[in-house]
């Protein structure tokens, strides 16, 4: 898909604490961006994610401007995850963030890995359309590993040289 909206990767500010807050309790998240089961730990998930952490990256996305979704590290289990708000999905934004963010937010960071339900091939597609993007291939910067309920897939270790 070519994006239809400008996207905008950038670090996470005081400002954005609030916001941060409330879209991770958003219940319209439940089922998509984790299991029914994980709910009762937002609590905790949506204002650790909003604090400053140095080992933990983390960026907000803007689209068309406006602050739109988070891609970076969860503050708890430490699995990349990301997220657009309803009214930013369903133009590309999702895959040029997530290129933007590994290209140039991961200064010094460790292999990680992003978890895909099964049952989010969208988010499957997109993470699959940001590795095109950047020229990735699978086996040396990216390796999938596929589970019962959900894909695991790893992402390389970023050297301390990359910029945004
Ligand atoms: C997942 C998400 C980040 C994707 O970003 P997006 O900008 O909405 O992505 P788009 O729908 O525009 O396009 C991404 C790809 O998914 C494909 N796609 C869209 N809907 C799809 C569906 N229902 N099934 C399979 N593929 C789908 C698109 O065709 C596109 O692939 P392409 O580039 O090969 O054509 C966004 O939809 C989102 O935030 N969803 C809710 C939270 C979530 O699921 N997070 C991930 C948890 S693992």
């Amino acid at each position: 898909m070519t994006p239809s909206a400008s996207v905008t990767v950038r670090g996470v500010r005081r400002g954005d604490r609030p916001w941060l807050v409330a879209v991770g309790l958003d219940p319209e998240k439940i089922g998509r961006q984790y299991h029914w089961a994980e709910t009762p730990l937002q609590l905790w998930c949506a204002p650790a994610r909003a604090l400053p952490s140095r080992r933990r990256p983390a960026a907000i996305i803007e689209v068309d401007g406006r602050r739109a979704g988070y891609v970076g590290a969860n503050p708890l289990s430490g699995n990349l995850e990301y997220f657009l708000q309803p009214w930013a999905r369903g133009r590309g934004a999702g895959p040029v963030a997530i290129a933007a963010f590994l290209a140039g937010h991961r200064h010094g960071d460790r292999a990680r890995r992003f978890v895909v339900s099964h049952a989010n091939a969208r988010s499957l597609a997109a993470l699959r359309r940001a590795f095109e993007l950047l020229g990735w291939r699978e086996g040396s910067d990216y390796r999938m590993v596929v589970g019962r309920g959900s894909t695991s897939v790893w992402v390389r270790p970023e050297a301390s040289s990359s910029t945004a």
